[in-house]
Formats: C-alpha cells, sequence, structure tokens
C-alpha cells in the first residue's frame, strides 16, 4: 500500500523517512519548492538530530517527493501533517489545513480508490467533523465512511527527538467512526509499533488529547517554576534537589520538572492559548490554564528585575545572551523564551550580542542588524555587563573563569543552572537557587 504525507516539517518529514526506511512506499508532498529541493538532495531544511541519515537512506528506498497533491492518486492512506500556526488573536490558523483538504477534496472526486485521510495537524476539537468532512464531502462530492475514510491521529514526538518518537511513540491516537477504515490505520499501526498501545475514541476526543497531553506538561513545568521563585527567596535552596525528589513519587513522575525561563516552541504555548481560548468560547472558566500562562510570563519579568537590580538602566548596557533556540539541540527560535527576551532588551535600548550554536541564522531572520551575534561565547560575553543562560546547551557547561574574564562586569544569571557549580568568579544568580550564605 502505498502512503501520501503532505506537510515535510517537522512530524511529515520525520514519518515520511521513517515508514520509508521501514519498507514503505511514500509519497511525501509540499508547496514549498526551495524545501523540496533540499529534500530530494537528502538534506533535511531544519535541524533534527538522526533525520539526515535516516532521510538519505529512505531516498534510496522508496520515498518520492513531491509538489503535487494529485500524485497521492494510488495511496491508501493520506496523512495531513501541515502546520497549524497561531493567529494574533490566539485562535489556530486553519487555513494550512483547509487549501490542502480542498486539494484532496478535488482528489476524491477524480479517484476510483477509496484512501483515508488521516490528520495528524493538531487541531481544536471540533474541527475535523465540523470543518474538514463537510469540505472533503462537498468537493468530492462523496461520503465519508462509505467512499473514503476519515481519522484524526494527533502527534506527541518532540522536536530534537523526532526520528526516536516516531520510531518508538508512546501511545498511538485514533479518532473516528468505528468502520472499516478505523480498524484498517489500526492494523496499519499494529503492524508498524508492535506492543504501543493504541487508543480507539472518536474525532473530538482524539482531538481533545493532544491539547489535554500539552497542557498537562506546561502545567508541570509551570508548577515547578513557580516552586523555583519561592526558592530563589529561601538562603541555599536547590530546585533541582525539590524536583528530583518530588520526582520520585510515582505519582508525581521525574520528568518535565526542569526549571527555566518558561516554556517555548513551536506547540506549548500556541496550544495552551488554544485551550484557554476554545474552553472560554464553551463557556468554561480556563483559571488553571490562564495561571500556567501567567507563570509562564513572569520568568522573563524576573529576570528583567534582577537585571535592573544589578546594571541599572538597561539602556547602551552590553548584555550577551547565550542560546536563542527554545531548548538545546535544535535551531528552532520559534515562540523561544529567548527571543522574547531579547525584543524586551532591545527595546529598551541594550546592546545585545547573541551565542546560539545551531540557531543563529534563524535568529538573524528575527532581528537582522539590530543585535550582534558571535560564535564563540568567549567572545560574546567580552566588555558585557551581564551574561543570561537562556538555553541549556551542553556547550555551555563549559564556561569557567577564562571565559568571562573579559566581562566589563562579573554578571551572570543563570537560567538553566548550567554553571552553578563552577564557583565563578563572578555575581551569580540562577533561577531556582537561594542565594547562597
Ligand atoms: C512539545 C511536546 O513535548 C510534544 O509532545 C508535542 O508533540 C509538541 O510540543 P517540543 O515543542 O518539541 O514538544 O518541546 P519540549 O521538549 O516539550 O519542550 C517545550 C518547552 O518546555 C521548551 O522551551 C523547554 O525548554 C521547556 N521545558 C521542558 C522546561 O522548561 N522544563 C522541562 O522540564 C521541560
Amino acid at each position: 500500500m502505498k502512503i501520501g504525507i503532505i506537510g515535510l516539517g517537522f512530524v511529515g518529514l520525520s514519518f515520511a523517512s521513517v515508514l520509508a526506511s521501514r519498507g514503505y512506499s511514500v509519497i511525501g508532498v509540499d508547496i514549498d519548492k526551495e524545501k523540496l529541493k533540499k529534500i530530494k538532495n537528502g538534506m533535511v531544511p531544519f535541524y533534527e538530530p538522526g533525520l539526515q541519515s535516516i532521510l538519505k537512506k529512505s531516498l534510496k528506498k522508496d520515498l518520492k517527493i513531491s509538489s503535487n497533491i494529485s500524485d497521492l492518486e494510488k495511496c491508501g492512506l493520506i496523512f495531513v501533517t501541515v502546520g497549524t500556526p497561531q493567529k494574533r488573536n490566539g485562535e489556530i490558523d486553519l487555513t494550512m489545513v483547509k487549501n490542502v483538504i480542498n486539494k484532496i477534496g478535488k482528489l476524491l472526486s477524480k479517484t476510483r480508490h477509496k484512501p483515508i485521510i488521516i490528520i495528524k495537524s493538531t487541531v481544536i476539537p471540533g474541527t475535523t467533523q465540523r470543518v474538514i468532512l463537510p469540505i472533503l464531502q462537498r468537493i468530492s462530492g462523496k461520503k465519508a465512511g462509505k467512499d473514503f475514510g476519515l481519522v484524526t491521529n494527533p502527534e506527541f514526538l518532540r522536536e530534537t527527538m523526532a526520528v526516536n518518537d516516531t520510531l518508538y511513540p508512546h501511545v498511538i491516537v485514533l479518532g473516528g467512526d468505528n468502520n472499516i477504515f478505523l480498524k484498517k490505520v489500526k492494523r496499519f499501526y499494529s503492524n508498524l509499533h508492535h506492543n504501543v498501545p493504541i487508543v480507539l475514541t472518536n474525532y473530538g476526543t482524539a482531538e481533545i488529547i493532544k491539547y489535554a497531553n500539552n497542557s498537562f506538561l506546561a502545567t508541570k513545568i509551570s508548577f515547578i517554576n513557580q516552586i523555583a521563585s519561592i526558592c530563589e527567596e529561601i538562603p541555599n535552596a536547590n530546585i533541582d534537589d525539590v524536583a528530583k525528589t518530588i520526582g520520585l513519587d510515582p505519582r508525581i513522575g521525574n520528568l518535565f520538572l526542569d526549571a527555566g525561563p518558561g516554556y517555548g516552541g513551536s506547540c506549548l504555548p500556541k496550544d495552551v492559548k488554544a485551550i484557554i481560548g476554545f474552553s472560554t468560547k464553551m463557556g468554561v472558566n480556563s483559571t488553571l490554564f490562564t495561571a500556567v500562562e501567567k507563570i509562564n510570563e513572569q520568568q522573563i519579568n524576573s529576570i528583567m528585575k534582577l537585571l535592573k537590580q544589578n546594571i541599572g538602566k538597561t539602556q547602551g548596557k552590553k548584555i550577551a545572551v547565550l542560546g536563542i533556540a527554545f531548548k538545546p539541540e535544535t535551531d528552532d527560535t520559534r515562540d523561544s523564551v529567548s527571543v522574547k527576551l531579547v525584543s524586551r532588551l532591545v527595546k529598551l535600548g541594550a546592546k545585545i550580542i547573541i551565542h546560539d550554536p545551531k540557531a543563529i541564522e534563524n535568529a538573524r531572520k528575527i532581528f537582522h542588524d539590530k543585535v550582534k551575534y558571535q560564535k564563540s561565547v568567549t567572545l560574546a560575553v567580552k566588555d558585557c555587563q551581564c551574561a543570561i543562560i537562556m538555553t541549556g546547551w551542553k556547550e555551555y557547561e563549559k564556561i569557567n573563569n577564562e571565559t568571562i574574564k573579559h566581562m566589563a562586569k562579573k554578571f551572570i544569571i543563570d537560567s538553566r543552572r548550567i554553571v552553578s557549580n563552577k564557583n565563578l568568579n563572578a555575581k551569580y544568580f540562577a533561577i531556582g537557587l537561594g542565594q547562597k550564605i
């Protein structure tokens, strides 16, 4: 059976490459011609560890790349993995999903095959049934459940772990009407992954599962960040010891308790905003998620407060920001807390020098010549009044007294506690650590 995958971002490209590497015949489709050119040449258009080598292998097997959805005519399964970015008002933007669905509708109208359309893109509950299904039926003139299948299949992969999470997911969620098409998708997944739980449910439940998952993760982060702020007021207190200890309680679990400058990236901030918007619309007060979001925003305020207390006005001051990617091992700067911090500092007239091992090119697209960029940490912090560690890159563990020797003022804010045990000859503040006495 041939498989089509529409949208070759983190999710789609990882899925296409993994499936082809496992012997499936796959056609990956995207409208971005530049991106397609790179992918066809075995180049991943973003930085994702391990993906390039698996893509290269897959291209030698049966992975075809196309810009044309009509090339999917013979595909039994068509996965939709296009993005659902955030609009200015916080709602998700369904433009890309709708465009793709329109084209699939046209394809359906012409084919005698009965493909299954599988929605992997994150969509607000109700979207598959009330938006996607009517478009498909109207444009194709055919009926879901009879002439084609429609299944919701939310994706939980993490950037930087995309290949691993695609190969070894913790769960497969399939939402749809309990018919032959749903059973076919279930069979596909049980052949692909042995011993992975497959949850069969309806459209709306599958859609809310994704939001429940991500908003719970965001809640864990805001919870530990709130405790971290309290720790900062307790002499010698250490948030990592707190996290490690409460994490031993199996009811809590030890993951996602790493305090920091707040969660960022293309999913958690967008999904928390979307669930707040959705529940408000439904008349459900989103007290918890509003607090989660508020705590997330407060993390930057604490950094700004520390700066003010220690170097006064930031205007004209040289400040090094170490790490602009939203997490280590990626070049992704989407909704990165570090980007927000730099934007605020630039507005206040600070002279910012950004260092990041992978994300400088993406940072340039945002800040152009409003900031300076440095490839070496030592040069980035030279003559600075402060260095702020924002992303937990391994490279920053090497920072020592030699690295900061030429800082104008030896003042470090370490949002990830990376150099907390270095006894640096500097004024040192870390998120979640009480002052040493
Ligand atoms: C997330 C979800 O984990 C994934 O299941 C979903 O499919 C997409 O969204 P991702 O955006 O790749 O994945 O990043 P993730 O590793 O979850 O980190 C998100 C943010 O939370 C990052 O800014 C990270 O630094 C922060 N974080 C994470 C913390 O501050 N502390 C933690 O303990 C964990």
